[in-house]
């Protein structure tokens, strides 16, 4: 059987190429961690051939590969293998899930830094999981996680879907550059994490249910209208 390197200093093996493995590929160059790559896309030798001198091997692909990419490369399992996902649990990787949003562009190192990474298993340590990484670290229960990660996706993507139209509707129905809406947007995450208790305003925060309706009524027609009213019911049921 293939002997596990022993020491920390050994490279942490990075599987996939797609966003998240792009941006802990630079992180890695960045932080100078050593690394290998195996991508299907890029890569010629097999998984644990390439990850032969790997201690830790990160699967930086799409969840629903994560398990059958491990069943199968069997001869993986004698390393550390570690996922990324927020809501997968399994008991073949450890999962680090780093809060954050990974897009098209690269960050800047102090941005990376900063980034908490969530583990689901407590009796390890971010720098077991991630030798070499400095950022800060969290543990949830693995029972949480399906609810850690929902709450994720509202936050994070719902609040893009929702000031995407708000993008898409200035510049295609009033013809106003989308950056007209960027100090609003700007004032609003710095409102919630300055001093979240306060930061809704509006006609729900006001109890305004004429102006409630109005909204409603001017959205029909708009998918988003369902949007409105799920929001509305949801805030009415808040404990
Ligand atoms: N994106 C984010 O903001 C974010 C944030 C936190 C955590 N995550 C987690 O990070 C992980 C990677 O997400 P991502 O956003 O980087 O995904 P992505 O950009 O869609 O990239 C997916 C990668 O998985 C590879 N892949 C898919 N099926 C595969 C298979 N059967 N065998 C081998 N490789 C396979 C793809 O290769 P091909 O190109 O060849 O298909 C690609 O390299 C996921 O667990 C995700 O939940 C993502």
């Amino acid at each position: 059987m293939r002997q596990v390197p022993t020491s920390d200093a050994s490279p942490i093996g990075i599987v996939g190429n797609g966003r998240v493995a792009s941006h802990f590929r630079h992180y890695f160059s960045l932080l100078g961690v050593p690394f290998q790559t195996w991508s299907r896309q890029e890569s010629t030798a097999t998984p644990p051939d390439a990850f032969a001198a790997c201690r830790t091997v990160v699967l930086l692909i799409r969840d629903k590969a994560i398990v059958p990419f491990i069943d199968t490369w069997p001869a993986l399992r004698d390393r550390h293998l570690v996922h990324c996902s927020g809501s997968l649990v399994t008991p073949m990787a450890a999962g680090a899930h780093p809060l954050m949003t990974f897009g098209p562009t690269l960050y800047a190192l102090h941005d990376y830094r900063a980034i908490p990474f969530v583990l689901d298993t407590t009796d390890t340590s971010l720098a077991d999981l991630l030798p070499g990484l400095p950022n800060p670290w969290f543990t949830i229960p693995r029972t949480e996680r399906a609810y850690y990660h929902a709450l994720c996706v509202m936050a994070g993507n719902f609040s893009v879907l929702l000031w995407s139209k708000l993008f898409d509707e200035f510049e295609t129905r009033f013809g106003l550059p989308r950056s007209a809406a960027f100090p609003y947007l700007e004032r609003v995450t710095a409102n919630l994490m300055t001093d979240a208790e306060h930061a809704l305003t509006g006609p729900l925060s006001r109890g305004d249910a004429q102006a409630i309706a109005a909204n409603v009524a001017a959205l029909d027609g708009d998918p988003f209208q369902a949007v409105y009213e799920a929001f509305v019911r949801a805030y009415e049921k808040r404990p």
